[in-house]
């Protein structure tokens, strides 16, 4: 059995309460993760990314927490958050009522006094924040802890939202898991056969990898360099129907070479791909809200989207997420007005699964295989996964679709 984690005097401060009522609190989260976790010692991180942000997941009991913590709480690292239950500025047209909006204010109030920054996206490395390679990190989001884990090279465990909200507080993590050389290491090779032609594709990629792999970490293989958005959207599949927050994929991510090839191997093909995008979501109902941006976009799949919709109209309701930092981008770029003048809707710091406003469509249609997950599984909607262009053909193909 593990002994007791090591502390500094820099941590014993914490614990014994000379930094503050809310630090003392943060310390005592983490001692009680690394005990659980059998960590021998804790490590600075240099940024986290804290989860449990909107209000429909916190309820009152989570705000009086928060508001609480913020009484004397300070992150001593750069901090930022996931995404929130409503876009902080067009709460309005999302049909969110006042008295959430007013509960999701506090929390981020309850946030900004704690000196977090208040970008609310699931890529805060396409809003600004890229970590490094080896860097150690405290982020809770899945899809992102396991794009920087996998991506970028840097270390992060899966942290909940207060354990992410401790480390920001305190400064340092304790070192467990993945942040170890020994928890990173490939323990099955996939060979993919064909290409994976959307992100829908990637997506079901990783619903083939979870019910084949378990929880092992991969190796991927293919004859085709991924795309940037496919690779984003294999870190949002895969966690969420394997648990795994960890891939590496030859010739493409920073630490594919360090580790010897796993003995084991299975090889995926199209079929499989294809069976596990129609068995995700192909529900025949009548499709009442397309949406995209789960994980949030980025510039480029915005700038495809302005220029599919531009001079159209959609016909079915089409919303599309992605960070404040993006959508400002855009609308410098020229690019939000004709995604609006078509009649869609973009929407910031916030997700079509944490948003209750997306509950009130019984049927919805995206590209995103976590997304699917989610609105299944969260708002009992019934789902239907399909490409990029398959998402914006059918908005443009609803009753009032046509060219304006
Ligand atoms: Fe991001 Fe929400 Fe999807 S946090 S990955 S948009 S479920």
């Amino acid at each position: 059995m593990a002994g007791e984690p090591k502390l500094s005097g820099r941590l014993r401060a914490f614990l014994d309460g000379r930094e503050g009522k809310a630090a003392r609190k943060a310390m005592e989260i983490l001692l009680a993760l690394a005990r659980v976790f059998g960590a021998e010692r804790f490590v600075p991180v240099s940024s986290a990314q804290i989860s449990g942000v909107s209000y429909a997941t916190l309820s009152d009991a989570g705000l009086e927490f928060l508001e609480s913590f913020a009484e004397d709480g300070r992150v001593r690292v750069p901090a930022v958050l996931n995404p929130a239950g409503m876009d902080l500025q067009q709460w309005r047209e999302m049909g969110v009522g006042e008295s959430f909006a007013e509960k999701q204010k506090r929390v981020l109030d309850a946030y900004r006094k704690m000196g977090v920054t208040l970008t609310c996206t699931c890529t805060p490395y396409l809003a600004g924040l890229v970590p490094r390679k080896g860097e150690l990190l405290a982020w809770g989001e899945s899809s992102a802890v396991t794009f920087v884990n996998s991506v970028i090279g840097a270390r992060t465990n899966r942290e909940g939202g207060p354990a992410a909200l401790a480390a920001a507080v305190v400064g340092e993590a304790p070192l467990y898991g993945l942040h170890l050389d020994a928890n990173r290491m490939p323990r099955i090779e996939v060979r993919l056969k064909g290409s994976l032609r959307s992100a829908a594709d990637y997506g079901a990629l990783g619903i083939v990898l979870g019910k084949r792999i378990g929880g092992d970490i991969p190796l991927l293989e293919s004859g085709f360099e991924p795309t940037s958005e496919g690779l984003r959207a294999l870190s949002a599949a895969l966690p969420t129907y394997s648990g795994v927050s960890l891939f590496h994929w030859r010739d493409v991510t920073p630490e594919w070479r360090q580790w010897k090839p796993p003995g084991d191997t299975i090889t995926v093909g199209p079929e499989e791909i294809e069976a596990a995008r129609l068995e995700c979501g192909s529900d025949e109902k009548e499709v009442s809200l397309v949406f995209t941006g789960c994980p949030h976009l980025g510039i480029e799949e915005v700038q495809t989207l302005a220029g599919r919709l531009r001079g159209r109209r959609v016909g079915t309701p089409f919303w599309i997420f992605t960070s404040r930092r993006v959508v400002e981008i855009a609308r410098q770029q020229g690019l939000v007005e004709p995604i609006e003048e078509a009649g869609a809707k973009i929407f910031s710091d916030t997700c079509p699964v944490v948003a209750p406003s997306t509950e009130k469509f019984d049927s919805v249609m995206t590209d995103s295989a976590k997304g699917c997950y989610y609105m299944r599984g969260v708002h009992g909607s019934s789902v239907h996964l399909a490409s990029p262009d398959e998402c914006i053909d059918r908005a443009l193909a609803g009753p009032a679709g046509a060219l304006l």
